[in-house]
Formats: structure tokens, C-alpha cells, sequence
């Protein structure tokens, strides 16, 4: 079949609030290249929002949706493409990310994540009595996964948004 050229996607991994959109917008400015949102494009094209479709179909129809569309995404060359944080959770896609993509993991302590989303209603795993401690599960789980992806582990802090993308753009 085949073959695109051209450079490989940056794919950014790590958990809700690891700043993957706001950072990866930024890093594709400078790069000039395509910016691209899993869950936006997922919306996008399924026409609704992410909480609909987790009400909907639950978490496994939404993971589907996901992987079929990390699937198409992940093909276009020279883009910075952002993951849901829970993209990581299938084998196969981990596969996807790690053959296609050079990955960064943005990762971020428990308190700042939650400060960062603390507020978000469009974000289901969190509507919980306790997102904190949620969070804090979520991350103790999944950071062996986001390890396995990663080519480059970058830490977002309370640093501005555009000193984390001039940092992040030294290591690739
Ligand atoms: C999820 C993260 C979300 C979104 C969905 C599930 C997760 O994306 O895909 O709510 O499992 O961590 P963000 O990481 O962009 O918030």
C-alpha cells in the first residue's frame, strides 16, 4: 500500500489537565504545523460533544470512537496531534502511537491536574464526588503507559504556557 512521507506526527500523551492541548496548540504554531485535537476531531465528526457520547454509549463506545479515529488522525504527516488521556489505554492504539508518532508525555503533579480541570464539565470520568482522588487514581494506573509510549517525558508546572513550548522544543 501507500506509504505517506514526510515528517512523523508529534503525538502528545499524558492525563486530563496535563496541558496537552493548550502546549501542543502552541508547539505547532512554532513549528507551523497542523494542529489536531483527538477529542475535538472526534466531535467533530461524530457531532456531538464527548460527555454525550460517554452518556450514551458508556466509556467502551466512546473508547471505540476514539481508536477508530486516533486510527485516521495518526496517519497525517507534519502534524502535532493531541490524545484524550485515555488513549493510552488500549494496546492497540499504544502500538499506533509508538510506530507513528514521536511522543511526548506531559505530565503534571495531582494538584496542579486537578486545578486545571477542577471546573470542567465536559470531562465524565470526573463527575465524582472526589475528581481529586479520581485523578490520583487515574494517573497511578495509566503512568506506566504513558512511559511506554514516550519518546520525551516533559514536566508542565506553573510555568507560562510559551516557556514550556521554547523548553519542550530544545528536546525534540
Ligand atoms: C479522558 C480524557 C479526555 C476525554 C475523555 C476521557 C480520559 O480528554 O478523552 O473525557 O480517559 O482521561 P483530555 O485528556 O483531553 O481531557
Amino acid at each position: 500500500h501507500l506509504q505517506q512521507t514526510g515528517p512523523r506526527p508529534i503525538i502528545l500523551v499524558g492525563m486530563m489537565g496535563a496541558g496537552k492541548t493548550t502546549i501542543g496548540r502552541q508547539l505547532a504554531r512554532e513549528l507551523k504545523r497542523e494542529f489536531m485535537d483527538l477529542d475535538h476531531e472526534l466531535e467533530a465528526r461524530s457531532g456531538v460533544r464527548v460527555s454525550t457520547i460517554f452518556e450514551f454509549e458508556g466509556e467502551q463506545g466512546f473508547r471505540k470512537r476514539e481508536s477508530a479515529v486516533l486510527d485516521i488522525c495518526s496517519r497525517q504527516t507534519g502534524i502535532v496531534l493531541a490524545t484524550g488521556g485515555g488513549a493510552i489505554l488500549s494496546e492497540a492504539n499504544r502500538q499506533i502511537i509508538k510506530d507513528r508518532g514521536i511522543v511526548v508525555y506531559l505530565c503534571a503533579t495531582v494538584d496542579e491536574l486537578y486545578r486545571r480541570v477542577a471546573r470542567d464539565r465536559n470531562r465524565p470520568l470526573l463527575q465524582t464526588a472526589d475528581p481529586r482522588a479520581r485523578i490520583q487514581e487515574l494517573l497511578q494506573a495509566r503512568e506506566p503507559l504513558y512511559e511506554e509510549v514516550a519518546d520525551v517525558r516533559f514536566e508542565t508546572g506553573s510555568a507560562p504556557v510559551h516557556h514550556a513550548v521554547r523548553h519542550l522544543l530544545s528536546l525534540l
